[in-house]
């Protein structure tokens, strides 16, 4: 009965570590995806480090504005553009980001969203295909 009872213990703690390492993976591999998505196309504007430029380009680092505004509306902004007023941290933007270029997948699109959400000091969710698929329509 003990012996069964280790077995059955094993094998939870075995499956979830599986399960958790997965995920992990999955993570690394779209924070890497979109750090490329990153560099080549937010970065002229949000800034290497997220930092944002002057009073045009609003910051992506420690936004409030990111962090308090659902994710489904994140990925409709970022995918179909944004304008109008805006307060990031305190400070007003009224500035346009167009559209997201056609040629990004919803790989891209996941990947890209998830880096974001996870570097320089953000902390927040995995943005998965799945998320990209079901919110980006307008
Ligand atoms: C051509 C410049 C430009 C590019 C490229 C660009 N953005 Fe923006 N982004 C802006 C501007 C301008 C705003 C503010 C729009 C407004 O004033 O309503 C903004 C706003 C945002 C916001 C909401 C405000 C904030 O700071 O939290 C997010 C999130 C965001 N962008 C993410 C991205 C991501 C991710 C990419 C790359 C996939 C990207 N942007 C590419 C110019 C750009």
């Amino acid at each position: 009965m003990k012996k069964k009872f280790i077995g059955v213990a094993l094998t939870v703690a075995c499956t979830l570590a599986f399960v958790t390492t997965g995920l992990a993976q999955d993570k690394a591999a779209s924070m890497a995806r979109g750090q490329k998505v990153y560099n080549e196309y937010c970065k002229t504007c949000h800034q290497a480090t997220g930092q944002g430029l002057g009073t045009v380009y609003p910051p992506l680092a420690k936004s409030d504005y990111l962090a308090k505004t659902p994710m489904p509306q994140i990925i409709k902004e970022v995918v179909n553009g944004k304008s109008g007023k805006l307060k990031v941290n305190g400070k007003e933007y009224n500035g346009v980001m167009a559209p997201l270029p056609k040629k990004y997948t919803d790989e891209d699109i996941a990947g890209v969203l998830t880096y974001v959400y996870n570097s320089w000091g953000n902390k927040g969710t995995v943005v998965t295909v799945a998320d990209v698929k079901k919110h980006k329509k307008k």
